[in-house]
């Protein structure tokens, strides 16, 4: 064990409260100095502390030792009362055995099969846009984002849809944040907010146990989530049970709705305020596409729209700020750590030092051609053992959406309308509206040729 160096706390503690208020009041410029006092910093939170771990290196280092800095700690005790211990909750010791059990679903060669959905669900989601119209954009990218996940990892037919799993998902996606900061038995009060998640949670129970019920009887031939999950066996040959199953699909419902429509609202955001960057993406999308929607076989040839999803994971990482506990005394970059310590480390404190990104607050696309960024400094899904199993599925999303909409639609700010992070579990925007314009009609992008007309887009083919 290396000599115990004294870790240095963050400036700014006050007595009691610590470092919380300025966690409460400037959450993201406050874990984003840290890296300006030392590799690991202290944070006083009352009567505890937290360890931020700063330098990519280490931060590598705490994801790729998963068994010694552990998912737990009381974050992690709440969240399983309330999801279960399903993938992105279990402790390491269940992680390996239900990732491999997982993994096939999210295999590559299946992600032709899942764009073509995503390329339906698209088409879905904007048949109805009108040139001129109001668009609240995170609400629609969240309820596309919901449609997308449920319908290529849970549903071989339309019953999912009788079910309204977005509006449950939302439900349960603001009870869970709640839950999870405020003390337990707030969360028995019979408040219309804690009536409101149990209805959620019990609809969606009664979705699983519905489509369990159906895979159990014909399980698709392509291996979805779903039907890996009904026919895996354990080592005594036990099937999960409905509710391992439950737990395993709110933890995908969750972990890849809110992400995803989150990253889309951000581009289309960041798009729309650079025309410079819009410009770009229309003219990669005209020569790609034309007017016809962006499909697997597409995406090698968007490296603009690529680029832009990578800058917008940069500036806004969805997962902003995760915990680790640490199951024994050991050591990190020369510092000693007790056992159950809490660790945390920041995919936006890594994407926003000046070290690391030149301009780091700059919306600036054209970074991502000039190669890659230093090692283990961008890491908006994570890494090692536990690395997002749907990064894959959530850039494929997000670059077949951006596209295909920038064939058809320009979407521009309101004055006074900006979007600003609504800082919960995930660093979504808060709500926020642009105004639609079709680029066949009259398109405030004055100057350059038009696309055909409208009539011209096609409905993509399912498959
Ligand atoms: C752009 C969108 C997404 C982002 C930025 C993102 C980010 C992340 C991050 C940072 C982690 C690691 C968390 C940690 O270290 O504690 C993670 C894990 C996870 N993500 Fe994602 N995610 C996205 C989309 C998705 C999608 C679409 C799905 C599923 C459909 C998904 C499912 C999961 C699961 C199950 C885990 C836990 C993995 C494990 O522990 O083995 N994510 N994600």
């Amino acid at each position: 064990m290396p000599p115990a160096y004294t870790l240095k706390t963050a400036p700014g503690a006050l007595p009691l409260l610590g470092h919380v208020h300025l966690l409460v009041r400037r959450p993201l410029d406050f874990v984003a100095g840290l890296s300006r006092h030392a590799d690991v910093v202290r944070i006083s939170l009352g009567r505890a502390s937290a360890y931020v771990v700063c330098h990519p290196d280490l931060v590598h280092e705490v994801l790729t030792r998963h068994h010694v800095f552990d998912k737990g700690g009381p974050f992690f005790d709440k969240l399983r009362q309330d999801i279960g211990a399903g993938l992105a909750s279990c402790p390491a010791t269940q992680h390996r055995r239900q990732r491999r059990m997982l993994q096939p679903a999210f295999q590559r060669d299946r992600m032709a099969a899942y764009a073509a959905m995503m390329a339906h669900e698209i088409h879905q989601a904007t048949r109805a846009w009108q040139h001129g119209q109001i668009l609240d954009v995170p609400s629609a990218t969240c309820r596309l984002t919901t449609a997308i996940t449920a319908r290529c990892l849970f549903s071989t037919g339309p019953q999912v849809y009788d079910i309204p799993v977005h509006a449950y998902m939302d439900e349960v996606n603001r009870g869970v944040a709640r839950r999870v900061i405020l003390p337990a038995w707030t969360g028995r009060l019979p408040t219309p907010a804690n009536r409101r998640y149990q209805h959620a949670q019990q609809g969606l129970r009664q979705l699983t146990r519905l489509l369990a019920a159906d895979y159990r009887s014909a399980a698709p031939d392509q291996p979805d989530l779903l039907s890996l999950l009904t026919a895996a066996r354990d080592d005594d040959g036990r099937p999960l049970t409905d509710e391992e199953i439950h737990d395993q699909i709110v933890t995908f419902l969750l972990a890849g709705m809110e992400s995803t429509a989150g990253v889309i609202a951000w581009a289309l955001h960041l798009v729309g305020t650079h025309p410079d960057v819009r410009e770009q993406i229309q003219a990669e999308t005209d020569a790609v596409l034309g007017r016809r929607p962006a499909t697997y076989d597409d995406l090698p040839a968007l490296s603009t729209t690529q680029a832009v999803v990578n800058e917008t994971l940069r500036l806004y990482p969805p997962g902003w700020l995760f915990t680790r506990t640490t199951t024994t005394d050991t050591e990190l970059g020369g510092h000693r750590l007790p056992a159950r310590a809490a660790i945390a480390y920041s995919p936006y404190l890594l994407h926003h030092r000046p070290d690391l990104y030149a301009h780091p607050a700059v919306f600036d696309p054209q970074r991502w051609h000039h190669g890659n960024p230093p090692a283990h400094a961008f890491i908006p899904f994570g890494a090692g053992p536990r690395r997002c199993i749907g990064a894959t599925f959530g850039t494929t999303a997000a670059v077949l959406t951006l596209a295909t909409l920038a064939t058809r639609w320009e979407l521009r700010p309101l004055p006074g309308h900006h979007a600003r992070p609504a800082l919960g579990a995930s660093l979504a925007p808060h709500p926020f509206t642009m105004r639609l314009y079709d680029r066949g009609q009259s398109c405030p992008s004055a100057g350059r040729p038009k696309p055909g007309p409208a009539s011209t887009v096609e409905e993509p083919e399912e498959r």
